[in-house]
């Protein structure tokens, strides 16, 4: 086996950055195909603390090959600032490349993205995703090797766009617009300094699978907010799920071997929209405090609730989940008892497959079993033997309801804190 596929189960924020840089540590190379500045990975290391927006996490290891691939929408800005603040930490990023084709975030989409989100209340990042994706599929866009290429085609069709959304932000919003030429040499000059990272990184990735490497895929967001099979509207604009790293990067579908949903031992959303199994209370509260659930990106406080097997199984059935990895199951410890979702009350039904329909969602009641906790510090537990019998008992049971294995569970942040069943590059 040499391609693996990471992806968010539920709504994002499971911890996959923990779960990729574990990975990436035998990975050759690893792949970012989707979303933007909007993810937020923590990377941590011993005591260092790493905040990764755009680049994959495997850029610690100075070996492996990061690639952003071409799905993903790149703020120059965020991106070489981020590259500054790591190089200045000692990480070169010399093994960093980055697609021609990626799309560019403009500050106009980030303006846009803001004013819109007034009245669309979807709850964005405001990091200009859903507008630069727009823009791309408008065939609006502009990718960095035309910003690259600084042929006067690209920069007429630039000014047209700055005057077109001028007029927008003007007419509509009453708010300030952008000066073409001051904003043509920011994005000259940002680009210019991301020219040594760019490459054709569909055929280096190609390359890397014939010669038989290990090739890490890393989602970004998760299932749920996939444009086409999230809870859409309250989702973002792209593909977080495994068919996306086929398009994000220009790799075929049959050069992925395993695809591995990362899930959180319970359910946290950010943002608007249905949450089937939200906790208002104390119990929410104590889950966001203990599992510190507030944003990377934008520090919002997340909403929590129980696991949702409802979601599990929607996770496997659309992403061909091969393996879980299941993370933060040390924040549940000290709970005398643990509910999980097993389907959900519509109208006096009981639906188990995840509906399709967000106004059946918004009505959905779960229905829980429950399932005795095991009061106990697992922090330090560095296998599955080792794990309390409750806690091996609720393992078992998202097994069960997910109708796929675990491949490592995770019983706290830092690396160490990772029990892996079995190597998933076999
Ligand atoms: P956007 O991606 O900024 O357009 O935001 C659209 C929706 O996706 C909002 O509900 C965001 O909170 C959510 N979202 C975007 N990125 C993430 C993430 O990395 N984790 C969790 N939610 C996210």
């Amino acid at each position: 086996m040499s391609a693996v596929v990471l992806v968010g189960a539920q709504w994002g924020d499971e911890g996959k950055g923990k779960i990729t840089d574990f990975l990436a540590r035998e990975a050759n190379c690893v792949a970012r195909y989707q979303g933007g500045s909007n993810a937020g990975h923590t990377v941590e290391v011993g005591n260092d603390k790493f905040m990764l927006h755009l680049i994959p996490s495997g850029i610690l290891y100075p070996d492996t090959l990061c690639i952003v691939g071409n799905g993903v929408v790149v703020d120059m800005q965020k991106l070489n600032e981020e590259i500054a603040g790591l190089q200045k930490r000692g990480i070169d990023c010399n093994n960093l490349r980055i697609s021609l084709r990626s799309p560019v975030v403009m500050p106009y989409h980030k303006k846009i993205d803001e004013l819109e989100d007034r009245h669309t209340k979807i709850g964005t990042t405001k990091r200009g995703i859903g507008p630069a994706y727009a823009d791309k599929t408008n065939r609006i866009g502009f990718r960095i090797g035309d910003i690259l290429g600084g042929h006067d085609c690209f920069k007429e069709r630039f000014k047209a766009q700055v005057e077109y959304k001028n007029l927008i932000i003007k007419e509509i919003y009453q708010e300030e617009g952008f000066n073409y030429q001051e904003l043509l040499d920011q994005v000259m000059e940002q680009a210019e300094s991301l020219r040594k990272y760019v490459a054709d990184t569909s055929y280096l990735l190609y390359s890397a699978i014939k010669a038989g490497q290990k090739v890490l895929f890393e989602g970004a967001q998760g299932t749920l907010l996939d444009i086409d099979h999230g809870t859409y509207p309250y989702v973002t604009s792209s593909h977080p799920i495994a068919g996306g790293a086929c398009v994000g990067t220009g790799i075929g579908p049959t050069f992925i071997d395993r695809v591995i949903g990362i899930a959180k031992a319970y359910t946290t959303r950010v943002g608007e929209g249905p949450f089937p199994t939200e906790l208002h209370g104390a119990e929410g509260e104590y889950l966001r405090q203990k599992g510190a659930e507030f944003g990377t990106t934008t520090g919002r406080p997340r909403r929590c609730g129980w696991l949702d097997a409802v979601i599990l199984r929607y996770a496997v059935r659309i992403n061909g989940l091969t393996d879980l990895a299941i993370t933060k199951l040390d924040v549940l410890d000290e709970f005398a008892s643990l509910k999980i979702c097993t389907a959900y009350r519509y109208k006096g039904e009981l639906l188990y497959e995840f509906p399709d329909n967000l106004s059946i969602l918004e009505e959905c009641e779960p229905e829980y079993i429950e399932i005795p906790g095991w009061q106990k510090d697992i922090s330090g537990v560095t296998s599955l033997e080792e794990l309390p019998v409750q806690a091996r008992d609720y393992i078992a049971k998202i097994e069960e309801l997910a109708g796929v294995k675990q491949a490592v569970v995770a019983v706290g942040p830092n690396r160490k804190q990772t029990i892996v069943s079995h190597n998933m590059f076999d």
